[in-house]
């Protein structure tokens, strides 16, 4: 299953005001098996949870027991002993969607195992419950950019599926940087951004790039757009010294870059152009780790 990122309307997007989300090739797999206690391996987190019930609090492997609940729950089987396996390219609390990620696949992996069909409806349903259950609040984000793939705009909770914009990027390649861990959690910076006075001015002019974007077809437009959202996610203080100088570099070797997700820390998107190989030799020092990626339809 893919991972996510945000390429326009973070913040702006739980106030009401869009954003566009999408799909892209980082994988996560889930293998599952008989056993003769509940067993949670993540090879990302270099863990096993051990457990004879799943009433047990372990907040790294939260999501995959309330997936398994809810899903026994759901269709009627009794709980049995089962070792899940997880193995995932994605890196943990930077805005890339993860947890979603793990649920999505830990639901498929489920399904087949019991033989039962599951379409994409089934899966975001479920999996959205999961992430609210789990993070007590969630946005449909995560979960429907992952099942359904794509490039998607999300209003007022609700999402829909730009097509026309999928043939666009379709033909670009992006970069994400993973440039530092992240100093706070999503709740925090959003909580914190609810307390500037002036957040709404900024909202407005995301909502503005957000439609601009959807009607482009030209790279160099596209990268604009980007680093004018960055500008106005700088305004509401979710950026950091090290996020703005790969920023910087990108401005010179990419079409545009922008910070991805909450912030304080955590990712960078790049579109790139035919700088990629100089972009990379001077960003590689200011970075955790690159993941080179396209859009999964
Ligand atoms: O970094 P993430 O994936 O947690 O992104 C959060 C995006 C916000 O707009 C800041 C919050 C939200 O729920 O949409």
């Amino acid at each position: 299953m893919v991972a996510k990122v945000i390429l326009f309307g973070e913040h702006a997007v739980v106030y009401g005001y869009r954003a566009i989300s999408m799909a892209i090739n980082l994988n996560t797999s889930v293998k599952v098996e008989k056993a003769d206690k509940f067993i949670i391996y993540s090879e990302n987190l270099n863990k096993t949870l051990v457990s004879d019930n799943l009433e047990c609090n372990d907040r790294d492997f939260s999501y995959i027991i309330n997936t398994l609940k809810i899903f026994f729950n759901n269709f009627n089987i009794e709980p049995e002993y089962l070792k899940l396996s997880i193995y995932s390219e994605i890196p943990v609390s930077c805005g890339l969607g993860s947890s979603a990620s793990v649920i999505i696949e830990t639901l498929k992996s489920l399904s087949n195992f019991y033989n039962i069909e599951l379409d994409k409806n089934d899966i975001f349903k479920l999996a959205y419950e999961v992430e609210r259950i789990t993070q007590g609040k969630a946005s449909i984000t995560d979960t429907a950019t992952i099942t359904y793939g794509g490039v998607l705009e999300i209003k007022d909770n609700k999402f829909r599926k730009l097509n026309d914009l999928n043939d666009f990027i379709k033909e670009c390649d992006f970069l994400i940087a993973y440039v530092e861990k992240r100093n706070k959690k999503t709740a925090d910076l959003v909580k914190e951004v609810s307390n500037l006075d002036y957040k709404d001015e900024i909202f407005k002019e995301i909502d503005k790039i957000a439609k601009e974007a959807i009607k482009v077809n030209d790279k160099k437009e596209f990268g604009e757009l980007l680093l004018k959202n960055h500008e106005l996610l700088k305004k509401l203080n979710i950026s950091t010294n090290k996020i703005d100088k790969v920023i910087d570099i990108a401005k010179k070797y990419s079409y545009g870059a922008k910070i991805t997700g909450a912030g304080g820390g955590g990712c960078v998107i790049i579109l790139l152009n035919d700088n990629w190989k100089e972009l990379i030799k001077r960003i590689k020092n200011h970075v955790i780790s690159l993941y080179p990626c396209k859009v999964i339809l």
